[in-house]
């Protein structure tokens, strides 16, 4: 059954001093890469603090070692959103603590990050479906009511075929959402995001060579 309402998300813009930066992008597309050298630089002017979603604390970890790792079959894979919102919710509270002190915060990976994913994770998303995508989606993001938006939001836009390319030439990518039938899925919920946030989520060609894409993101953080 559904019901026509008016759907309205509510995040909060950043009040304070410090940034929030955040990478996005489907797997392998750099994210973590860019993250640490883009915090290695900044972090000659002053207090940086890199994180990721998920975190390293009690329920990050949880995720980590038992979901991502695919130890916990008998897990409905539609709960998981509700672990990572709950993760991110305790996140929320530290981060908030750091922007008022002025610290600059890069996250690998966001709440974006949730539309993305939680739509792989509810086997009966039409995904080719715009509208019915749109009803998931906006589901995802409720979970994350009064949340700051980033004052920057990085997508490194690779393609599938590069996505797998260095999936298959990397040892880390073992993680249950680590296969292109999943990847092909992820890529439509960040083409949503994309259409739906345009002024948010900044695109970026990640298929640059590593030093290259360093310099163009330091030059977009030091705009804001
Ligand atoms: N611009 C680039 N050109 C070529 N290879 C790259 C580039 N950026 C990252 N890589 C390589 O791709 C692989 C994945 O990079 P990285 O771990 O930074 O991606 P990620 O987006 O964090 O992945 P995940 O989604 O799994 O967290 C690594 O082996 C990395 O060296
Ligand atoms: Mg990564």
């Amino acid at each position: 059954m559904k019901y026509k309402v008016n759907f309205e998300l509510d995040f909060k813009r950043n009040p304070y001093k410090g940034k929030l930066i955040v990478f996005e992008g489907i797997e392998a597309s750099g994210k973590t890469s860019q993250a640490k050298r883009v915090a290695k630089i900044l972090s000659k002017n002053g207090k940086v603090f890199l994180t990721k979603n998920p975190t390293d604390g009690e329920i990050g970890s949880f995720i980590r070692k038992e979901i991502l790792a695919g130890n916990k079959k008998h897990i409905p894979p539609v709960s998981f959103q509700y672990l990572f919102a709950a993760d991110r919710v305790i996140q929320q509270y530290d981060l908030i603590k750091r922007l008022k002190r002025g610290e600059t915060i890069i996250c690998d990976r966001y709440l974006w990050t949730s539309v993305a994913y939680g739509i792989v994770d509810r086997e009966n998303t039409d995904y080719k479906n715009w509208e019915k995508l749109s009803v998931v989606a906006l589901s995802l993001l409720s979970m994350y009511y009064q949340f700051i938006l980033p004052d920057l939001t990085i997508y490194l836009d690779v393609s599938l075929k590069e996505s797998l390319k260095r999936i298959s030439k990397s040892a880390k990518h073992t993680e249950i959402y680590d296969n292109n039938k999943m990847n092909i899925k992820i890529k439509k919920g960040y083409d949503w995001l994309l259409k739906t946030f345009p002024k948010e989520i900044k695109v970026i060609n990640g298929e640059k060579p590593l030093d290259e894409l360093t310099d163009e993101i330091v030059r977009l953080i030091e705009k804001i």
